[in-house]
């Protein structure tokens, strides 16, 4: 139920009924090489290391909650998809999914581009370094002023979302005697969402400017006519956390059609498609994503498919993964604070953070898994709800997980899958100190984000 879930609303602590459970897990010390890390090990102690180096080091050295990530897996996922799209094709990291200037070293030197929806991740990537061409900028409401900076930069790519944006970026570039490359983000009429797609009416939401109606056709007829506007590409996002291709086909569809009537209206053929992002991961051992190779042979089959059938020459082809890139190169670490067995019910085990550093499964109902991390264990699968120390009853990590029955206070537990939309939607309910990003490589561990501190919080609060 859960995994095909709509991320809407929040949930509560709803009960699932008997027999909703999967069975335990043949052996409870196995590490799924799907969901870690790829330098993910136990030692010969049975703790669980990455990247040589053992999780109760890190825990006492940075801390719990932390978030532990992999440096060489994500320098592997990022060469793996630039690998994948090659010369002709770009790929954009979408910085939403965890945004850090390390993160942005690690992309140029891999040579991949950078989406960005704000001004302040666009601030974030300059300060790293990332040359402004290979930046896109995002967003369905981006203020003059972050336009002004946008462009005064010299970002490759605006990618216009409302009529109104249309208008204004071509004023700001006007000012500023340039003329900026930019794409019209067009609702295909697509949501896909982890194993399904919809391709009807998805186009009542707020992002893009609708096929529908001839809109993104009048949006183009106006860009073209603004010399402050260099009109490059059309773009397209359907979703999170796709497996089927099937939404992508129907988007590339609609959009090569909607550049063969621009070539008709105009004589002009758009030299760029961006598909967006949204390629799906595997959060437990039941998802099976594909490889980037997959993926880009699948998109180019089919964007070079439809413009065969329209004539037209095949755009240069760009997508943008986030979560792609970074969700499973990072895991959560916490310690296992209080357990508390409810008779006839479940026993719930809580962690030293929550929904202030995981707000996926109260937000979206997402899965994820969990292992003891710190030792190995013999005892019986104990099924159990981790629970964060929040004030709410939704404030879950993980619905349903078995860990070892003789699990106890102390123990270090690990949720895998954690790099993307964790960190970067962490919040500081309760007061929570958002907790640090470790990066670990070749048997070294370096901070890359800090842990808050009561000083930070107390600096905000002017009195
Ligand atoms: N491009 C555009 C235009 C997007 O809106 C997004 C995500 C991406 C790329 C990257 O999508 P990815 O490859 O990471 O799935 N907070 C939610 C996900 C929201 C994504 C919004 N846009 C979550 O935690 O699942």
């Amino acid at each position: 139920m859960s995994r095909s879930a709509h991320p809407a609303g929040p949930r509560h602590a709803d009960v699932l009924p008997e027999g909703h459970y999967p069975p335990p897990p043949a052996d409870l010390n196995a590490l799924d090489p799907k969901v870690w890390a790829r330098t993910v090990t136990r030692d010969k102690d049975g703790v669980v290391t990455v990247g040589g180096i053992a999780v109760t080091e890190l825990a006492e050295r940075f801390g719990t909650p932390a978030y532990i990530l992999d440096e060489a897996d994500f320098r592997a996922r990022a060469r793996a998809w630039r690998t994948a799209f090659g010369n002709d094709a770009d790929v954009f990291y979408a910085g939403k999914a965890f945004l850090s200037r390390a993160v942005v070293r690690w992309l140029h030197e891999e040579g991949l581009n950078l989406d960005v929806c704000s001004g302040t991740e666009l601030a974030t990537a300059l300060s790293a370094g990332m040359p402004a061409e290979r930046i896109a900028f995002h967003g369905n409401n981006k203020s003059m002023a972050e336009i002004r900076r946008a462009v005064e930069a010299g970002v490759g790519r605006v990618v216009l979302d409302s009529f109104q944006e249309i208008v204004r970026v071509a004023h700001v570039a006007q000012e500023l005697g340039r003329r900026q490359r930019v794409q019209i983000r067009v609702t295909v009429g697509v949501e896909a969402h982890t194993h399904e797609f919809i391709a009807t009416a998805h186009e009542d939401q707020k992002f893009g400017i609708p096929l529908a109606g001839g809109q993104a056709a009048e949006a183009v007829r106006r860009a073209l006519q603004l010399d402050g506007l260099e009109l490059v590409g059309i773009h397209s996002h359907i979703g999170s956390q796709i497996f089927d291709m099937s939404g992508f086909e129907v988007a590339a569809h609609r959009v090569v059609r909607l550049l063969r009537e621009i070539r008709d209206e105009h004589g002009i053929e758009l030299p760029e498609i961006d598909l967006g992002g949204g390629l799906g991961i595997a959060y437990t051992s039941d998802d099976d994503p594909r490889e980037p190779h997959e993926i880009a042979k699948a998109l180019r089959e089919i964007v070079s498919g439809e413009c065969e059938v329209a004539r037209l020459r095949t755009p240069r082809i760009s997508v943008e993964p986030g979560r792609a890139i970074v969700g499973p190169t990072a895991f959560t670490l916490y310690e296992v604070g209080t357990i508390k067995p409810l008779e006839g019910l479940r026993t719930y085990v809580s962690v030293d953070g929550g929904m202030s550093d995981n707000i996926r499964t109260a937000l979206y109902d997402a899965e994820y898994s969990i292992a003891l991390a710190s030792r190995v264990s013999d005892a019986e699968p104990m099924l159990v709800r981790v629970v964060g120390k929040h004030c709410e009853s939704g404030d879950i990590v993980v619905r349903d997980a078995f860990l070892p029955a003789d699990l106890a206070p102390g123990d270090l537990v690990a949720v895998p899958a954690t790099g993307a939309y964790c960190r970067s939607m962490a919040s500081n309910y309760n007061h929570a100190l958002r907790p640090p990003v470790v990066a670990v490589a070749d048997g070294e561990a370096r901070v890359i984000v800090r842990r808050e501190t009561e000083e930070d919080l107390l600096r905000l609060d002017v009195g």
